[in-house]
């Protein structure tokens, strides 16, 4: 895993921007993972910035986001859908039916599940994945346990899961209970991966991945066994790196 260290969230912002902005001129119909979160927020915008001084074309980029709660419709404001169009989609020239967000009102959700993969698979896999990082480790919706699930399925959050996303929501009664991920699998299958982590909160889960085991009680560890996965931090999320990793790329 290559290690970039940047001093604040803008600065991861425009490295992730610029290697996003770089692939889309290389591959206009780029496949992207997108995930939601605060920490994509900076680059979101930093995107949008780039679209309007003509910099990215996103006519024939095609997307997949990571995750989406159950239960919630796509106009639910704590939605993932909502969040995707409200900070990025709306803003930039990409074609709707290039959009795909797992939904949360399947009825049948295995079946659902298989869909999605064979969708991305139709769009010849991921080409560049965008994950943040859970505070326990998890990446997309993928919890730690016992075992991980390779492709897109039906998960139940951990309860560390609902208490850190309970700030979205009125209550933490109001924070769903499930969800719909990716899998380990369909994100360890995309060819390039970028994941952002910033701020304090980050600094232990983030020497975790790069120092523990691999193991499936930190499903980010897995990343470790990527060719091409690039960690985009701030001082304050790397803070425990500094010492003999701030290599490639830091600054
Ligand atoms: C959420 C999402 C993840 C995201 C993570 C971190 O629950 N499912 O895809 O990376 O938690 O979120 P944040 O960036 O707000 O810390």
């Amino acid at each position: 895993m290559e290690l970039w260290m940047g001093n604040d969230s803008q600065a991861i912002a425009e490295q992730a921007a610029d290697r996003i902005e770089e692939f889309i001129r290389r591959k206009p119909d780029a496949v992207l993972g997108l995930a939601t979160g605060s920490t994509p927020l900076a680059t979101y915008r930093e995107l949008i910035r780039r679209y309007r001084l003509g910099r990215i074309d996103f006519s024939q980029v095609r997307t997949f986001n990571l995750d989406e709660y159950y239960g919630l419709s796509p106009d639910h404001p704590q939605s993932y859908h909502n969040y995707m169009y409200e900070h990025l989609f709306r803003h930039i020239n990409i074609e709707k039916q290039n959009i795909h967000i797992p939904s949360g009102t399947a009825p049948d959700v295995e079946a659902y599940c298989r869909e999605y993969e064979e969708t991305i698979a139709a769009c010849g896999g991921i080409d560049l994945q965008l994950l943040g990082i859970g505070v326990n480790g998890h990446i997309g919706f993928n919890e730690p346990a016992e075992e991980l699930e390779p492709g897109t399925h039906f998960v139940k959050l951990s309860d560390e899961t609902i208490a850190a996303n309970s700030r979205f929501f009125a209550s933490l009664e109001e924070v769903p209970r499930y969800a719909i991920t990716m899998g380990m699998s369909t994100i360890m299958s995309a060819r390039k991966i970028l994941l952002l982590a910033e701020g304090e909160g980050k600094a232990q889960i983030i020497r975790q991945m790069f120092d523990s085991g691999i193991t499936t009680g930190i499903p980010a560890s897995f990343l470790r066994l990527h060719h091409d996965v690039t960690v985009l931090v701030d001082r304050q999320a790397g803070r425990y790196l500094m010492n003999g990793r701030e290599g490639a790329g830091a600054r």
